[in-house]
């Protein structure tokens, strides 16, 4: 028997519930004590993120997208500057290169990964090339070891897109404390997500760090003065209290979400899709579990109907999204970018999400997928799966 409750991509309420006590007693301390402008809760928070992170300092700031705009101007990059970055990823990352007058240079993803192929850099470095942006995709570090590598013989900066990769690490390193500076989005359905818009960048540089915390404040280094043009991105202090609290919990969901992975990838193993591979490491964190299917809108649309919510993870790569062939993208050719965003979709995957419904989504991929093939043998697998026991 099918259960036919929907399940969500991502369970914001599961996850809130499981922590309700901790966070409403901290949003309570923090409007006791009503210090609201760069309070506690973003002095400590910053503290402790920068030690999670392993960098030196870490400016809370209003957005992951604000975050890289603030990093990018902190690190000197501006006008006329060329940024190479990928076209797989959410559009934020090129806005923020564009915010600050610089140009996107957009090179190919690794079909393994989906994230910056470090191969394809040096092509594409000119005289005016000031800096990389590799992305974290999915929660999926890139190839850092290379990209920093070809970034040091070319005087580059490094700017990581950890937008999607909180404690994501290898080698004792996480993710954000590679580069130069790393940039983090706390949007609510992150692995480290609060409950309305926040941000921040970590790095070791404690020059790099004063400029964004400038910056972040209207250029003001004491209240009135202004000695650089800035603007308001300020973490807010009540996000900061949330944030203080599900950081306690990051890395059990990160271990969660990569047990849930190994669980997809277990019971979808014979089935015609290209999975993720799971590294041994915590290299991946599975902000998102992504296959490839050549009969992707197919399956889409049959999951759905079951009440199984999917997501595409992006379906347009930057470079043919009508806002920016008009710049000059439109002869931009990316293969492999291209392939993805015909073939990828998001399964559902969040920490508190149990094995029967994980069993229920690959039961119903089976279905799907022997239907579309006219195969009834498949179909009787998938009704196994759907009544193997679970854990819930
Ligand atoms: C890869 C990537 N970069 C940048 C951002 C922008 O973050 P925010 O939405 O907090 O501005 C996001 C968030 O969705 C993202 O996934």
């Amino acid at each position: 028997m099918i259960e036919r409750d929907t399940i969500p991509l991502v369970d914001l309420s599961a996850q809130y519930q499981s922590i309700k006590g901790e966070i409403l007693s901290a949003l309570s301390a923090a409007l006791d004590g009503m210090n609201l402008f760069l309070g506690e809760n973003v002095k400590l928070f910053e503290q402790e993120f920068a030690e999670y992170c392993g960098t030196g300092h870490c400016v809370g700031v209003g957005s992951g997208t604000d975050a890289l705009i603030l990093a990018l101007r902190a690190c000197g990059v501006g006008p006329g500057d060329e940024v190479i970055t990928v076209a797989n990823t959410f559009i934020a990352t090129v806005e923020a290169i564009h915010a600050v007058g610089a140009r996107p240079v957009l090179v190919d993803v690794d079909p393994d990964t989906c994230t910056l192929d470090p191969t394809q850099i040096e092509a594409r470095i000119t005289s005016n090339t000031r800096a990389i942006v590799p992305v974290h995709l999915f929660g999926r570090l890139a190839d850092l070891t290379s990209i920093v590598d070809v970034a040091r013989r070319h005087s580059l900066v490094v700017v990581e897109d950890a937008c999607q990769a909180h404690g994501a690490s290898e080698g004792g390193r996480r993710a954000g404390s590679f580069g130069d500076v790393g940039c983090f989005s706390f949007y609510f359905s992150k692995n480290l997500g609060a409950y309305g818009e926040a941000g921040a960048v970590v790095t070791d540089n404690p020059e790099i760090a004063k400029r964004v915390a400038l910056l972040r404040n209207h250029g003001s280094p004491s209240k009135y003065q202004h000695s650089v043009l800035g603007v308001n991105s300020r973490l807010d202090e009540l996000q900061a209290a949330v944030l203080r609290v599900k950081l306690r919990h990051l890395d059990r969901w990160n271990e969660q979400r990569r047990a849930h992975a190994a669980t997809y990838n277990r019971l979808l193993g014979g089935l015609e899709l290209r999975l993720p591979d799971i590294p041994n490491d915590s290299s991946h964190v599975f902000h998102l579990y992504v296959v490839r299917s050549d009969r992707r809108d197919a399956l889409r649309v049959a999951l759905q109907a079951e009440g199984v919510a999917i997501g595409v993870h992006y379906p347009i790569p930057v470079h043919l999204q009508p806002a920016w062939t008009a710049h000059g993208y439109e002869t931009v050719s990316l293969p492999v970018t291209e392939a993805l965003a015909r073939e990828i979709l998001s399964f559902p995957l969040y920490p508190e999400m149990t094995t029967g419904q994980i069993e229920r989504v690959c039961a119903c991929v089976a279905r799907a997928l022997a239907s579309a093939d006219g195969r009834d043998e498949q179909l009787d697998d998938g009704a196994d799966l759907a009544t193997s026991s679970g854990t819930d």
